[in-house]
């Protein structure tokens, strides 16, 4: 091809933003862009951005103090911004970021080849444009991040939960979901380029609906994993309020759905789970939690927390951290609130909690999630699992590391198996974070 140009992207927040950031790449690949991996040498530099919380913007913010110098050295770089910060801040981005040419929300990718030209012609552009429509259903991403072996489907957008804390529904617009054919395509194409595991991402998956066929969530998972037994299927995001039985019946009936679920609780309080406009209690969590346990016995568990939303009293911290314990999550992924503007909460609820006791209760969080993680592992020693092996151990290169079923990371010795071998592996011990064993025939 001649005429090659290099296009550097960079990506923050969300898996949905790293399966975007193959999206755009594969509709750069398309008007002459092949990705680098350095922004040094890139003619065109997309960062794709997060607003999820204040310090994922800040982060945003500090690199683009670094890509400014790289502009200033070479004016004829071309610096976008892309994802959800695009959405948030619009127009207001261009001004407080006077060196960047271009701005585009998650809906507009397609429109990157016009936006491109623009900026060719010496002007800025700007589309932040949300569609009721857009799945990019049949755009091949083009996967440059993954390890070859796992990759994400984006099977639905947007979100419409307006729990009240979150910005995702001001940045990602109406949900919608992606044709089941060009899903299973999808996987299909992976499994015959050697991939052994797909995840299917959606801010809220078990709301996926396609009407024509009428095919829900748990027919959709069975579907795909239909392409291969070998193919591992996994998922996220579900949310409580919606996570039926026919889903943990599917998931307990086929081999190669895994058995893991993330179930982000946010509170163990009724009261601030209402507050969040979560739209379940603390009590149909738990009965839901009853439900996956007693037809998932060995089910893997990781969960999203709060820590100091408005108004929450030490009590309701006290019902987070029973909860945890109740459910013994093997993970979590935990944070201090932060107000977002335009919010339901920004806008109604104070943001009240002082920033000392809302670290001090996610320092507690933190604490008793490692200690619930080590137990969790501790339990997996003496069993065996069916291990997807992943990659090589950053700590060794005569060790290998995958996970099993349960999404648990084991280390084992590397023999002489090979990334994307299934294994059965043994576990002998374990940290909080890994279980490490040795490979049974
Ligand atoms: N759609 C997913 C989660 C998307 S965002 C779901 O509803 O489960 C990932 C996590 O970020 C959320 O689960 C929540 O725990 C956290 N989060 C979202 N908004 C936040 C905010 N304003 N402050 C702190 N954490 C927030
Ligand atoms: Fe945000 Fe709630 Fe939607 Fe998750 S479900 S993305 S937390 S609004
Ligand atoms: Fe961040 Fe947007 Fe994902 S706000 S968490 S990148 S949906």
């Amino acid at each position: 091809m001649s005429n090659t140009k290099k296009l550097y992207i960079e990506t923050y927040g969300c898996q949905m933003n790293v399966s975007d950031s193959e999206i755009v790449g594969s509709i750069m690949k398309d008007i002459g862009y092949e990705q680098g991996n350095k922004a040094e040498n890139a003619d065109v530099i997309f960062i794709n951005t997060c607003s999820i919380r204040d310090n994922a913007e800040q982060r945003v913010k500090k690199r683009l103090r670094e890509i400014r110098i790289l502009k200033k050295k070479n004016p004829n770089l071309t610096v976008g911004i892309l994802g959800c910060m695009a959405e948030r801040l619009k127009e207001k981005l261009m001004e407080e970021q006077e060196f960047v040419d271009l701005i585009v929300g998650p809906d507009a990718y397609r429109d990157l080849p016009k936006l491109i030209k623009t900026v060719e012609t010496g002007r800025k552009a700007i589309n932040v444009l949300l569609s009721e429509e857009e799945t990019y259903a049949e755009i091949e991403p083009v996967r440059y991040g993954d390890n070859g072996i796992s990759a994400y489907i984006s099977i639905m957008r947007g979100c419409e939960n307006w729990c009240t804390y979150c910005v995702v529904p001001f940045t990602r617009g109406k949900e919608r979901s992606r044709s089941p054919i060009t899903i299973v395509q999808e996987a299909q194409d992976l499994f015959n380029k050697g991939y052994k595991e797909v995840t299917l991402l959606g801010q809220n998956v078990n709301s996926y609906h396609w009407e024509e066929k009428e095919i829900n969530f748990p027919k959709l998972l069975k579907m795909v994993a239909e392409v291969s037994p070998k193919l591992r299927v996994r998922f996220a995001t579900s949310h409580p309020k919606d996570i039926s039985d026919e889903l943990i019946q599917a998931i307990a009936s086929t081999w190669n759905i895994c058995d893991y679920i993330h179930l982000p609780v946010q509170s163990g309080s009724t009261k601030m789970l209402k507050k969040m406009n979560r739209k379940y209690s603390r009590e149909w969590y738990m009965e839901r939690m009853i439900a996956i346990k007693k037809q998932i016995p060995d089910c893997g568990i990781s969960t999203d927390i709060i820590a100091g939303f408005c108004t929450e009293t030490e009590e309701d911290h006290q019902d987070t951290l029973s909860l945890m314990k109740w459910v013994e999550y093997d993970y979590a992924f935990m944070f201090k609130y932060s107000e977002r503007p335009d919010t339901i909460a920004a806008k109604k609820f104070d943001d009240d909690i002082p920033e000392e006791v809302k670290s001090r209760r996610l320092q507690e969080i933190i604490k008793l999630q490692g200690e619930l993680s080590l137990k969790r592992n501790q339990n997996d020693i003496g069993k065996t699992f069916e291990v997807l092996i992943e990659k090589v151990s950053k700590k060794s290169n005569l060790e290998l590391a995958g996970r099993n079923s349960q999404n648990k990371m084991i280390v084992f010795p590397r023999k002489d198996y090979e990334p994307g071998d299934y294994v059965m592996v043994k576990v002998n011990t374990c940290t909080a974070a890994t279980l490490i064993g040795e490979v049974v025939e």
